[in-house]
């Protein structure tokens, strides 16, 4: 028996616990009903009498130092646990993923940044319109192709002035010449809608930039040193640009107006499908009857207006070969601008 005890009492010595069950465990095969210990107390019963009084108190000594050291394991478990469930608070945080700026909002506020530097204030009007301010006021004669279904979404057709999705911005410099006595400088961004079918080079919602300067003697090289100069500012200061005739309703003359291929240098490439020449926007004089039916004395001012889509000119800028890219919010497109910052 009393080779047990020390046995025992040795092993008490080096037992390890990690987990809480695992003391548990200890107690168990100690202290519990059928443990080490407490069979040598039911063997203590047959111990003879004069040695009763030896082995009463090794035996006692033994009991109080298996509780100590269980209690003792118990306590430093419990504190391990704790200690790995609490969080560390010096750990670095989670990084927070941050969104960033949209292509399409990044080239509109590069285009409207540029304006602003030749003077221009920014005007903004409805995306539900009326037939008046998108077509009628902008001397479209009364059955244009364009006020066709295929171009138009009719909000209330069927209406002597139907309501609809503004097919361009220029409604929004109708507004503003009804509002505004001459001079006059502003440029409208916006989202307009088109009925076309979807696909990479068209889509039925995208953005514009259009453009309008009235004043005494506002003459067509006006308009081409503003065209010129908003290019160099864009695509670069060795860009050029050309002018080819064109026709708008609203606009007398009036010109398309393409930019020297930023990729290739007017060499020729497949972005440029060879011609050197890219096209950016339409642009005219406006129409005498345009600055009347908003209440402009045509004889005293003249003034120029320009036209240009805001996913194109990022597509040019940024090589983008597909317009459905701006629409699909796919991260792998977006994250290529997240270090993108507008002039
Ligand atoms: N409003 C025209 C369009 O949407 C663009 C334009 C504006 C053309 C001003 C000439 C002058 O296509």
């Amino acid at each position: 028996m009393k080779e047990q005890i020390e046995k025992i009492m040795a092993e008490l010595s080096e037992l390890k616990c990690q987990t809480e069950k695992e003391v548990e465990e200890a107690r168990v095969r100690f202290l519990g009903k059928k443990g080490e210990i407490t069979a040598l107390f039911d063997e203590f019963r047959s111990v003879a009498p004069d040695m009763k009084r030896e082995f009463g108190q090794r035996l006692n000594v033994l009991k109080k130092e298996a509780q100590a050291r269980i209690e003792a394991l118990k306590a430093a478990a419990q504190t391990s646990s704790t200690a790995a469930q609490s969080e560390d608070v010096t750990m670095p945080g989670d990084p927070l993923d941050l969104g960033s700026r949209h292509p399409v909002s990044i080239a509109r506020q590069e285009i409207i940044n540029i304006f602003r530097k030749f003077g221009y204030d920014v005007a903004e009007g409805p995306e539900i319109e009326d037939d008046y301010h998108v077509f009628e006021a902008l001397n479209f004669p009364p059955n244009h192709p364009a006020r066709d279904m295929q171009d138009t979404f009719f909000v209330s057709a069927g209406h002597p002035n139907p309501l609809l999705l503004r097919t361009h911005t220029s409604s929004v410099q109708v507004r503003t010449m009804e509002k505004m006595t001459p001079p006059i400088r502003v440029i409208c961004p916006g989202r307009v809608f088109r009925n076309e079918a979807i696909s990479a080079r068209a889509h039925c919602i995208f953005h514009q930039v259009e453009g309008l300067y009235i004043d005494e003697n506002v003459t067509f090289a006006d308009l081409k040193q503003a065209i010129l100069l908003f290019a160099r500012e864009m695509f670069g200061a060795d860009t050029q640009i050309r002018m080819r005739p064109s026709y708008f309703p609203f606009t007398e003359p009036s010109a398309e107006v393409d930019v020297s291929c930023n990729i290739c240098h007017g060499k020729g490439c497949n972005i440029c499908k060879g011609t050197g020449w890219l096209e950016i926007l339409g642009c005219g004089m406006v129409d005498p009857n345009v600055l009347e039916a908003s209440g402009i004395d045509s004889k005293k001012y003249s003034g120029f207006a320009f036209g240009m889509g805001v996913e194109r000119i990022a597509m040019l800028k940024w090589q983008v070969n597909d317009l459905r890219h701006y629409f699909e919010n796919d991260l792998r497109f977006l994250r290529e601008f997240s270090t993108c910052v507008e002039v």
